[in-house]
């Protein structure tokens, strides 16, 4: 066994005891029919992180009430209709070893009313900024009607032959908004004193008790802090567990933020990893130990988990994305094969991105996430000699899949370095969690066998000199130039030579380009004391970024003071003089010592005529095919021998 002291020891919520003490976090998928029930394939991804060794898997947010639905295939416990789905997962999970808990939610004002289907309720009309949609205050006997539909829930999950269920009061939804005096202007005996604000979701727990019996196990998860001017403190969430733990509550799970301060539910990589386990310590020391209280928020390391436990800071660690990243996360740790982990990076693009557009969930570097049963990965029949040219994501992968399903793969790398743009990426600031993907493929390429020249630039004597069955053209992408007058200078220089630390960015440096490689590389120079300005011809910067992590970049490159004009266009470098073009407006920039050029990349598909010309095999993927995103990248690499 790996080298836990606590994290692989049992836990008793209630009656009910887990294997240990890896808590898989609720994760919305939009696996589920439009009518909320189960699918094969959520029980699927479910059954894999059980497999995979999680002790306590809890479900995504059910709807308990049609109003209350934040997403169009999202899990709902509205209706007797889900019993028989729902008790088809508890079985599946309870027979992979684990424990299930369903999570109960209602989105109050944080949903949209083309997803409800109806006008969005809350606690006040006051819309929250990131729907920008009014919600219409509930009456007494409505509010009365939603904790009965609370009890109701519950009551099916626990017919369903559930392990229990969690309340969702924290991530601003109904239930926190009522807690908060941020949302809540009530002037009734809902709404003023904390007593007042309390008395719903306390309510809440009373039907849940009242309804599915007091020894069905009931835990809660809350907002620590909601991170917003006047909104609920420390202090206010310690007030509010003791009461819920007064109330009879079997659990508490600590996460913090509400939708008006996404990042901070979702932590990007700009984050520091374990951002809540403080708090939540002085939560648990607070209650005294009464009840178990887990923590979720980037610990994403199992020694690093083991650590928090073993401090006696919380109870149970909660895992969401490292858990879509590597549904065999616990097991790998338990048998000390940790460096056959796939870590998380949070990214946020293969599962927060997509949710917030209302699609299904997936993982920038699990392609497997959301398609469990949809492929398998032996070996095939028809054995192929494979040569994939380029060690970035696209390629790695490529030759990963390849050589699991048998084939005898050869990969070719141009530089000294395997990892493509992983490598400059993971130089801009708070990206050196990059070099954990980075390791897991190069890693698997290793174990699985494949050849790797580096340092080798293949061209079409080397393919013949391998007679390959197929070729695979990763080659990724070359980087974009602006074809300006006076480009051509010393003082001109790219992103990546300012990443990889060979060139230095001067004094006064002008980036042009306002994507993510510009904004990284802009951050990285004003982290070194230069004055930065950033230039870019579209409206708006970060673009390319999602709404997270765009957010967390946009305020560290105002902290940082980088200057940033937007809708403006590099047109000539003259004299250590860029000229701008902004409408029917120049702007000179004087006494610049470095221009950096971000300008995003082209794809390098050189190789593909002589491919197509000999009349070999052959696949482009990644950015040879086109310039994307990593998630496309490694996906499509998976894709070309799954
Ligand atoms: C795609 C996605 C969907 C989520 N859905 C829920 C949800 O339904 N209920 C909830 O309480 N938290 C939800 N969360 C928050 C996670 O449970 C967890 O608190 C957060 O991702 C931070 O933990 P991690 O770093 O281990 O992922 C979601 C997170 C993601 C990435
Ligand atoms: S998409 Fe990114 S953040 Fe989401 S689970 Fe995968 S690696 Fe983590």
């Amino acid at each position: 066994m790996g080298n836990y002291s606590v994290l692989f020891e049992p836990l008793d919520i209630a009656d009910i005891r887990l294997p240990n003490r890896i808590m898989m976090a609720p994760i919305g998928t939009n696996y589920c029919t439009s009518e909320g029930e189960v699918t094969g394939r959520l029980t699927a991804y479910l059954k894999a992180r059980a497999r995979g060794g999680a002790g306590l898997i809890i479900t995504e947010g059910a709807y308990v009430c049609r109003n209350g639905r934040e997403s169009s295939n999202q899990l709902g416990l509205y209706d007797d209709r889900v019993i028989p789905g729902l008790s088809e997962l508890a079985g599946v999970i309870g027979d992979a070893g684990s424990r299930l808990f369903v999570q109960l939610n209602h989105a109050g004002r944080q949903t949209l009313p083309e997803v409800t289907g109806s006008e969005l309720v809350a606690p006040s009309p006051i819309p929250c900024k990131i729907m920008d949609k009014e919600p219409r205050a509930l009456e007494t006997g409505e509010i009365e009607e939603i904790a009965e539909a609370f009890g109701e829930a519950a009551r099916r999950a626990k017919e369903a032959g559930v392990d229990g269920v969690q309340v969702l009061a924290g991530h601003g939804h109904l239930l926190n908004q009522f807690l908060s005096p941020y949302s809540n202007h009530r002037k009734d005996h809902y709404g003023g004193s904390p007593e007042n604000r309390m008395r719903f979701p306390l309510e809440v727990l009373s039907k849940i008790k009242a309804i599915a019996g007091r020894d069905y196990p009931v835990s809660f998860r809350i907002s620590i802090e909601e991170f917003i001017e006047g909104g609920l403190t420390i202090q206010d969430s310690i007030a509010f567990s003791f009461r819920l733990v007064e109330e009879g509550v079997d659990m508490l799970d600590v996460s913090g933020g509400i939708y008006e301060t996404g990042p901070v539910i979702v932590q990007p990589m700009l984050l520091p990893r374990s951002f809540f386990v403080e708090k939540a310590a002085r939560l648990k020391n607070a209650i005294g130990g009464k009840v178990p209280v887990a923590v979720a928020g980037r610990i994403h390391d199992p020694a690093e988990a083991d650590r928090h436990l073993s401090q006696g800071k919380v109870d149970l660690i909660a895992m969401g994305r490292p858990l879509l990243a590597d549904p065999e996360l616990p097991l790998k740790a338990r048998v000390s094969r940790e460096s056959e982990i796939r870590w998380c990076i949070s990214c946020n693009q293969g599962c927060m991105d997509r949710m917030l557009m209302q699609k299904d969930i997936t993982c920038l570097g699990n392609p497997l996430c959301g398609n469990e049963d949809d492929y398998e990965l032996t070996p095939v029949q028809d054995q192929k000699k494979v040569l994939v040219i380029g060690g970035g994501p696209a390629g790695l992968q490529a030759a990963i899949t390849a050589a699991q399903r048998g084939h005898a793969v050869t990969l070719y790398e141009k530089s000294d370095n395997l990892g493509g743009l992983l490598n400059i990426a993971s130089m801009s600031p708070g990206k050196d969690v990059l070099k954990d993907l980075k390791g897991f493929l190069v890693n698997q390429v290793k174990l699985h066998g494949v050849e790797v020249k580096t340092g080798v630039t293949a061209d079409l004597s080397i393919i013949e000199e391998n007679n390959p069955d197929k070729v695979i053209l990763a080659a990724g992408s070359i980087p974009s130039v602006p074809g300006v007058s006076g480009i051509d200078n010393e003082k001109v220089v790219l992103a990546e030579e300012i990443l990889a630390g060979n060139r230095e960015p001067g004094d006064k440096t002008l980036v042009v380009g306002g994507g993510m490689v510009g904004c990284e590389t802009a951050m990285f120079a004003a982290e070194q004391g230069k004055k930065v300005i950033l230039v870019e011809m579209l409206e708006d910067v970060a673009f390319d970024l999602g709404p997270f992590y765009k957010a967390m970049v946009m305020r560290k490159m105002e902290q940082l003071g980088i200057k940033i004009h937007a809708s403006s266009q590099l047109i000539e470098v003259k004299d250590g003089k860029a000229i701008l073009q902004s409408g029917e407006e120049n702007t000179e920039i004087g006494d610049i010592d470095t221009l950096i050029i971000a300008c995003g990349y082209e794809p390098d598909n050189r190789l593909e005529e002589v491919l197509a010309g000999k009349g070999i095999e052959y696949d482009v993927i990644g950015d040879s095919k086109e310039v994307r995103k990593m998630l496309d990248a490694i996906h499509e690499g998976f894709e070309c021998f799954s």
